[in-house]
């Protein structure tokens, strides 16, 4: 039998659909991948500046590196998959079922895209966090405060970004004043519980799931899914390659995911 076919007969039964995704389902709105050609930043790898770490060491390079990841975001568009994503939601919602969005990505276009009450493992880029009182704000301006004002850019040949430390982002919590950081989960730093949780109830009542544009390697999100698998529930890997996870899986839907997971969720 058609491999697509018998999927979609699995998904029109089913009654808790998870949705798993990772920067793979970005990717064709022009967000690169940490691991694909996309993963450098001037003359940075990614992973080394998204660490608490480099935060403490230069806030003022974290910044301008987050500074260019929230314009990219903003100036690119939720995709064909994002899109079927959302209206898959919306439509199994009326009826009577229940789709639960998970994400390790901090860009926003699941929710630009209309999905609703998306868990969002890793933050996001339009949230902020206060190093002193620990407050969470949403901000979207752009820049985020004036003196990153056309900072950010990739160039490997600019060397150094010394903002002085009073005007990055500050608290704007009365009395406060403190500095501000991404409110995004760094390499090397935990989730928070309450999401954790969230997810892994979803992981636990789901009786479908989806695995889209992951590559499966990174801590908690990794396990969610072969932890689905091994529950005996079906699962099924949208990638453009086989994963280190794609074995535990019974479908594999390889290419990309603005055709693949479009085809899954058509209407
Ligand atoms: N858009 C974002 O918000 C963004 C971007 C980069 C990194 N990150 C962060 O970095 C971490 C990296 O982990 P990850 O596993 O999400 O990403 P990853 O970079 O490890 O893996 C991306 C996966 O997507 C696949 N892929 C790429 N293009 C695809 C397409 N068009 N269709 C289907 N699959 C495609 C790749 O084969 C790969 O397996 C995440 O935790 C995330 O927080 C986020
Ligand atoms: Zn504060």
């Amino acid at each position: 039998m058609n491999v697509m076919k018998s999927f979609r007969e699995i998904l029109a039964n089913a009654k808790n659909v998870l949705i798993l995704t990772g920067s793979g389902v970005s990717a064709e709105s022009g967000i690169p991948t940490f691991r694909g050609a996309g993963g450098f930043w001037r003359k940075y790898q990614a992973p080394n500046l998204a660490t608490p770490e480099a935060f403490a060491a230069n806030p003022s390079l974290v910044w301008e590196f987050y500074e260019y990841r929230r314009t990219v975001a903003s100036q690119v568009k939720p995709n064909k998959a994002h899109e079927a994503i959302a209206a898959f939601q919306e439509s199994s919602l009326k009826n009577g079922k229940n789709v639960t969005i998970i994400t390790q990505n901090i860009d926003e276009l699941h929710q630009r895209a209309g999905a609703k009450d998306v868990i969002e493992l890793h933050g996001s880029l339009y949230k902020t966090r206060c190093t002193v009182c620990h407050d969470v704000s949403v901000n979207k301006n752009i820049p985020i405060c004036p003196a990153l004002e056309g900072k950010g850019s990739p160039d490997p040949n600019i060397m150094t970004s010394d903002i002085p430390k009073e005007q990055l982002p500050r608290c704007q919590k009365e009395n406060c004043n403190g500095l501000l950081r991404p409110h995004i989960v760094w390499f090397g730093e935990n989730l928070d519980e309450n999401v954790l949780q969230q997810a892994f109830n979803a992981v636990e009542t789901c009786d479908v799931c989806l695995v889209i544009g992951t590559s499966s390697v990174v801590y908690p999100a990794a396990m969610f899914a072969p932890e689905v698998a091994n529950r005996g529930i079906p699962v099924a890997e949208f990638n453009l390659e086989m994963t280190p996870a794609s074995r535990h899986f019974q479908y594999h839907f390889q290419g990309p995911c603005t055709t693949t997971v479009t085809e899954a969720l058509k209407p």
